[in-house]
């Protein structure tokens, strides 16, 4: 017999049943009371609850089910995956996995060129991946293929006009993987602290919950744009310092996940000069780097390296301070998140230390050698004048261009609704506007036993079928109430879904 799911009526799949249900009999080693506490206390909300609901609808609407409900789709705007949506691959990066996975056609490079579109730097990549790696089916170096970190130091170099070292760029399987492999690393104790914006991705306090370390969270300003505020963080840091909390790092999202803010160079580097000065490995998570609609991306390498050339280095202030950036294939016009890749740069770090990051590493063996060879083509993509650029920068720009018009389109909707105010998209994917809730429905959601965004976020969820996630997931202040939506969904009918709900939803408890 199904089980009613965690909210509404609907059956849940078996393997879910026995997850949120568990009636483990005693004759099991495992139960959820001796398990890591810590896996039980992380939280992600992006595929949270309302994740998992709206799977269930889709399921059901899949079946040919579901003709009582108010909505015929689903629109999965709850987290930043591209190509399950509408954004399609580039040509030329699957192009050149194609010949990756399947060495074979390599042999048939006429025959690709005059029938399938290939071109020749498309065969020209592939073999010189595969002198890199050998095979897609072996593993490479645990830091990945050394000719795809030198690719990696040649973008870095054009990128910030600075040189970068191949042995201090490590690939990973997603940025996801290289930040818990740097937090493993920094986390020493249950007493040691990472400063961690609020609202944030939820995969830095999941993290340090899953190495009971401990979050120093600082705001970020949402009356600036969600712009950084340093003293602010001097403040948050001040405090963790006096409860006898040990700072190790600094954790900033440029640009912002969920804020879509782009810092400015000037607090990039007021941030560097804070780890400067206390001594903190700053984490710069640069995923978002070429969804900037606003303004240019300056990088926090770029920053270090003007500071350390700077007058205000005469002293050497600057040359110790600890930097890891990471970039991903998942963000961007790439959108190649299913294949996990993504890099990141350590600089200023102790050898010592790097040799236990690298044997950490080691331990998982290697990232993805498909998702590096996407690095590859992500770092090195076409350039002019070369067979596959036209079509390349086609794809790119028709990309960049719609997501900018679906930014702007929700945008323009968010400012008509009653109680909503947002931010203009300025970069990353995602909008999270702020939002002001009748008493009566905050009352309503309370007797539910919900905070009052993740109450909202349900109901539009069971209105419309468009899953969003609530602000509380990403972290707000005390006292406001936001959502975080995407705007990677094709069309602009589902904005016009969640407009209608709106109203009725604030008629309702007027
Ligand atoms: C800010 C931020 N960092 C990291 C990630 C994870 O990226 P990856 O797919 O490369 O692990 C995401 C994914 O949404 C993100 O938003």
């Amino acid at each position: 017999m199904p089980l009613a799911g965690p909210i509404g009526s609907l059956p849940l799949p078996s393997f879910l049943e026995k997850r949120l249900f568990s009636t483990t009999p005693p004759v099991r080693s495992l139960t959820i009371n001796n398990i890591n506490p810590h896996v039980k206390e992380a939280k992600y909300a992006v595929r949270g609850e309302l994740a998992i609901k709206s799977e269930q609808y889709k399921a059901q609407i899949a079946r040919g089910e579901g003709k009582d409900l108010p909505f015929d789709s689903v629109i999965a705007a709850n987290i930043g995956n591209p190509q399950q949506l509408d954004q399609k691959p580039l040509t030329f990066f699957r192009q050149v996995t194609s010949l990756l996975e399947n060495p074979a056609l390599l042999e048939c490079q006429d025959l690709l060129e005059q029938n399938a579109g290939y071109q020749s730097d498309v065969f020209e990549r592939a073999r010189r991946l595969l002198k890199d790696v050998k095979s897609v089916g072996a593993y490479s170096q645990s830091q990945g293929a050394p000719g795809i970190r030198q690719s990696v130091a040649d973008f870095i170099e054009r990128r910030d006009g600075y040189p970068a070292d191949k042995e201090l760029i490590y690939l990973c399987a997603g940025a996801s993987a290289g930040v818990n492999s740097l937090m493993n690393v920094i986390c020493a104790s249950p007493n040691t602290g990472v400063l961690v914006p609020i609202p944030q991705y939820p995969l830095y306090t999941a993290t340090l919950a899953l190495l009971n370390a401990k979050v120093v969270p600082y705001y970020l300003d949402e009356g600036t744009a969600w712009g950084t505020d340093l003293g602010g963080m001097r403040e948050a840091l001040a405090k963790a310092k006096k409860e006898g909390i040990d700072v190790r790092a600094v954790v900033v999202i440029n640009p912002g996940n969920p804020t879509g803010a782009s810092l400015k160079a000037e607090d990039i580097r007021g941030v560097l000069e804070m780890a400067a000065e206390e001594r903190l490995v700053v984490l710069a998570d640069e995923v978002y780097q070429t969804n900037v609609f606003e303004g240019e991306f300056f990088s926090f390498k770029k920053g270090l390296r003007d500071l350390q050339k700077s007058e205000g280095n005469a002293g050497g202030k600057y040359d110790n301070v600890e930097l890891a950036s990471l970039h991903s294939i998942s963000k961007g016009m790439v959108g190649e998140c299913g294949h996990r890749g993504g890099y990141y740069e350590m600089v200023g770090f102790d050898p010592e230390v790097v040799a236990q990051i690298y044997k950490f590493v080691s331990i998982m063996l290697c990232p993805p050698v498909i998702g590096q060879a996407l690095v590859d083509c992500m770092v090195a993509p076409p350039k002019t004048g070369e067979p596959s650029y036209p079509l390349y920068e086609k794809e790119y720009n028709h990309i960049f261009t719609s997501l900018r018009q679906r930014a702007n389109a929700l945008y323009t909707a968010f400012q008509k609704m009653e109680g909503v105010t947002c931010n203009s998209p300025a970069g990353s994917m995602y909008l999270f506007p702020s939002i002001h809730l009748p008493a009566k429905a905050i009352a309503k959601a309370k007797e539910e036993g919900r905070g009052a965004d993740e109450y909202y976020c349900l109901r539009l969820l069971e209105a419309t079928g468009i899953c969003i996630v609530p602000g509380s997931g990403f972290g707000q202040r005390e006292g406001t109430l936001h959502f975080r939506t995407t705007f990677l969904a094709p069309g602009t009918e589902w904005v016009g879904r969640i407009t209608e709900f709106h109203q009725k939803f604030m008629e309702e408890f007027r």
